[in-house]
């Protein structure tokens, strides 16, 4: 093979791994005509809400120290969809499915708002599922308002530090609790959420902080004083 064909072929076989490697986002208003769906064309739109969960993904993956694509989870396009439903915002199938009515009702400053559900929503993207488990389903929920939490977007509702009444209660309170965790060993959550690939076990913290998580929460408990 010649110089030039070499070099021809070898930006092909570039371009190509680009194509495979490269996420795609593609975001949908289906409720353009509820007042929901046209504040969000207004509001935010969608070129902006791909930004935001390009933003994302790049925060998730250095949460979760994944610096290479065989490091993270292999999804080759993200959707999101608003459109007329109950409830804020979830995942599914590599879908990211937003309330219209969410969105009439935010309160302050939506972006802020905004972000901050899309951020927990890349989580679930992006983290591994553990296993099947009440305990272990609520943990990923605690992962993913963890990722919320270090991005700055704190919505008005979640318990203060200290807060809840157990350690796998889910969203905040685990997520509050998963930061103190992470202030005793930096990268913590980022190595539960490795081990999460296979399956969750309780024997985790042991492994990665040397103490059960019930040891934990009783020592962060009483460190905020309750
Ligand atoms: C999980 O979260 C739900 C809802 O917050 C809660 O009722 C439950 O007690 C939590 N823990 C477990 C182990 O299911």
């Amino acid at each position: 093979m010649g110089y030039l064909s070499f070099f021809l072929s070898s930006l092909l076989v570039l371009a190509t791994l680009h194509g495979i490697l490269a996420v795609e986002y593609v975001v949908t208003n289906s409720a353009e005509t509820t007042r929901g769906g046209a504040r969000f064309n207004n509001e935010l739109g969608v070129d902006y809400t791909r930004q935001t969960m390009v933003s994302a993904s790049n925060f998730v993956w250095n949460i979760f120290q994944q610096s290479n694509e065989a490091e993270r989870k292999s999804v080759p396009r993200v959707s999101l969809i608003v459109e007329v439903m109950e409830g804020i915002a979830y995942a599914i199938n590599n879908e990211i499915h937003v309330g219209a009515g969410y969105i009439e009702g935010i309160k302050g400053d939506i972006k802020t708002d905004f972000n901050g559900v899309l951020y927990h929503e890349m989580t679930h993207i992006w983290q591994w599922p553990g296993s099947n488990t009440p305990r272990s389903r609520n943990l990923t929920e605690g992962i993913a308002d963890f990722v919320r939490l270090k991005a700055n977007y704190v919505p008005d509702g979640w318990v203060q530090p200290g807060g809840g009444s157990h350690w796998d209660a889910g969203y905040s309170v685990t997520a509050r609790f998963l930061d103190y965790c992470n202030g005793l060993k930096d990268g913590f959550v980022a190595e539960l959420n490795k081990k999460m690939r296979t399956g969750y076990n309780d024997n985790y913290f042991v492994e990665l902080l040397g103490k059960t998580a019930d040891q934990l929460w009783s020592e962060y408990k009483a460190r905020y004083g309750n």
